[in-house]
């Protein structure tokens, strides 16, 4: 034998050992296919082997060739069962795991808890209920009438953008409060009257750790002979202790709505933070929660009462912020993940 071909014959040895050494190994398919590119691929060793060849006689060459395929088909199908053997046992163990047992008893039903928004809001009515107000419902798709004219917001309110309002098509919008039950409500009921409406309301908004774009309102009015600021007052501090079972600072400051005069703002401390500053409240250590006013005349003639005759105090709570300062939850968002974790706990 020629010096050339004594040295391929011992690369084709070494290199079919070594792959047989690799190969055995491999604990995945991902190991199986890097040992084959090595030693079978059209750039792997055995290519480069057979690239020698050249420098060998025809006879020599022959026999080589002979070892050197005898080698590559020997690898092949240890490649080949090595891989199928793997691919069983990954096979058998997701088997295993999926395994169900079909006989085994059900799990029974796991029962579901209220979201705090509506226990909340369920809260609410319960109390508002016991003084007497009715609990009223609007269409979550208004008319333009209702959201707006009838409560004095004039055509020209920045409310009216197609920036703040979703639009229907056929001229309707997404209620953006739940003010419009005001009017509908005096309208369907006559005063004297005294009325909760909580719902769902939508704002083109974008949204933050205290905005959503779809949250809950808890809207308010009592008519009658006489209403004053002290009424509203006497209300407001009602509902909050009625909700917080504790003592909470509040203040107010004057407030511009178009549907009331005069209107307030009553906002709380911030419980998330203790008034210190965070996310939810803007660092302002206050969190708006309760505008409020007397009903304004026009309101009052656009539900058919005589304002000569009438007054009232009307109210629009902010539903869901409530629930964040009642259990100290400091992002909006967590209402309407979907996280069954967060759910859970209530
Ligand atoms: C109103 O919507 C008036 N209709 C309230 C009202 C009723 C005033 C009756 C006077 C008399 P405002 O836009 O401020 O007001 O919203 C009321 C409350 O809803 C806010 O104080 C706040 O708590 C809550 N709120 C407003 N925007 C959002 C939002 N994007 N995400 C969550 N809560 C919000």
């Amino acid at each position: 034998m020629t010096d050339a071909a004594l040295l391929l014959t011992n690369q084709i040895e070494l290199l079919h050992s070594i792959a047989i050494e690799h190969l055995n190994a491999a604990t995945t398919l991902e190991n199986i296919e890097a040992v084959r590119v090595e030693a079978l691929g059209r750039k792997g060793k055995l290519a480069e082997i057979s690239k020698q060849f050249g420098k060998l006689g025809a006879e020599e060459r022959a026999s080589i060739g002979k070892l050197l395929n005898a080698a590559k088909q020997e690898l092949e199908s240890k490649i080949e069962g090595r891989a199928a053997a793997l691919q069983a046992r990954v096979l058998d163990a997701r088997l295993d795991s999926e395994w169900v047992d079909l006989t085994a008893p059900a799990p029974g039903v796991r029962p579901g808890s209220l979201h705090p928004v509506t226990k909340v809001q369920q809260e609410l009515e319960d109390v508002f209920v016991s003084m007497g107000f009715a609990v009223l419902d609007g269409p979550e798709v208004e008319s333009e009438y209702y959201n707006f004219d009838a409560l004095n917001i004039p055509a020209d309110h920045p409310a009216r953008d197609m920036q703040d309002t979703f639009w229907v098509k056929d001229g309707r919008l997404l209620r953006t409060h739940t003010s419009p039950v005001q009017v509908r409500g005096l309208e369907t009921l006559g005063p004297p009257l005294k009325m909760i409406a909580p719902g769902r309301v939508f704002r083109n908004e974008e949204v933050d750790a205290s905005h959503e774009h779809t949250f809950y309102q808890l809207e308010g009015m009592m008519v009658d002979h006489d209403v004053s600021v002290a009424h509203l007052i006497y209300f407001m501090k009602t509902l909050l202790s009625a909700i917080f079972h504790r003592e909470v600072t509040v203040r107010l400051r004057p407030g511009f709505f178009p549907f009331v005069e005069p209107g307030f703002e009553l906002d709380i401390q911030c419980l998330i933070c203790g008034g210190a500053g965070c996310a939810v409240c803007k660092q302002s250590g206050w969190v708006e929660l309760l505008p409020c006013g007397l009903v304004h005349p026009a309101v009052l003639r656009a539900g058919g009462a005589d304002p000569e005759e009438w007054s009232g105090f009307a109210f629009g709570l902010g539903l869901t912020r409530l629930a964040m300062m009642r259990y100290g939850i400091d992002d909006i968002r967590l209402f309407t993940g979907g996280d069954l974790r967060f759910l859970r706990q209530f």
